[in-house]
């Protein structure tokens, strides 16, 4: 029995968010730069995304570049915007065909204009599509997301379009650049790294978390399939017991 098949189609995650770390590391092992890294990267990236479509997953969100991933060397920030900018070149076309949205979350003001350019063009193009919606996190971090979502509420509270009172969940998760997206069930981060390093703080609070020590260009589709059926063992309790899920089940 092959992995996919071991997972419960009435249970997949509709949203699995990605820490993709272990780039520089892996390449390093090998004797490479850290560049080296990155660009294999982006075959796991295809990998996963096909995965993704075979288990039915509906949001993949990929954190691809962080607010402090600008305080790294110039020459690989620069090669990392290069990268983006080529893969959606080579990829768009095919991702189209493949019926798959992209999104973006993040500051997209503050990414080089030849970048924003490539996503805008990316986005326009594969917009009406209704397949995998895969949204990539770029210049984002989540304190800035939280930070950019109460100035628009003390905006609207300033020229009355709300009061104290009316700011409820709601109203907060409208002003999040996820507003459209439902939050993540599974949230997995590679490399062994512990730790969400400013990723999705809002939406991850009640997102099931899964480490692997695999390192990003080695993450491969049954990579996918392990998570998602580590997944499928936990039981989500949301502050209830037990014996309440199993009743509800
Ligand atoms: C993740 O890999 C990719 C980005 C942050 C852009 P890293 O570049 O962080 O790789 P390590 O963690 O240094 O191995
Ligand atoms: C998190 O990885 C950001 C991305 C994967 C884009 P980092 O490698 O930048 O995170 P830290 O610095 O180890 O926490
Ligand atoms: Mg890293």
């Amino acid at each position: 029995m092959s992995i996919l098949e071991k997972i419960d189609v009435n249970n997949t995650p509709d949203h699995i968010a990605i820490i993709m770390d272990g780039n520089g590391r892996w390449a390093q092992k090998q004797g490479h730069d850290r560049l080296f890294g990155h660009n294999f990267g982006v075959e796991s990236v295809r990998e996963t995304l096909k995965a993704a479509q075979k288990a039915n997953v509906k949001y993949l969100t990929l954190y691809a570049f962080s607010t402090e991933n600008w305080n790294r060397p110039k020459e690989e920030v620069d090669g990392l915007m290069d990268l983006l900018v080529r893969s959606l070149g080579n990829e768009v076309e095919e991702l189209n065909k493949s019926n798959v949205r992209i999104l973006t979350i993040g500051d997209m003001d503050g990414l080089p204009e030849f970048c924003q350019a490539e996503l805008k063009s990316a986005y326009e193009r594969t917009k009406d599509n209704t397949g995998v919606n895969l949204i990539l996190a770029l210049n984002y971090s989540a304190r800035w997301e939280l930070v950019n979502a109460m100035k628009k509420i003390a905006g609207k509270i300033q020229s009355n379009e709300l009061t104290p009172e009316d700011i409820d969940e709601d109203a907060i998760i409208g002003e999040l650049t996820t507003c459209q997206i439902p939050d993540p069930e599974l949230l997995i981060r590679t490399s062994g790294e512990h730790r969400v390093s400013n990723f999705l703080l809002w939406q991850i609070a009640y997102s099931e978390f899964h480490f692997t020590e695999v390192l990003w260009p080695d993450f491969k589709e049954e990579d996918l399939f392990e998570a998602i059926l580590d997944y499928q063992s936990r039981e989500r309790r949301f502050g209830m017991v037990s014996e309440q899920i199993e009743k509800n089940a």
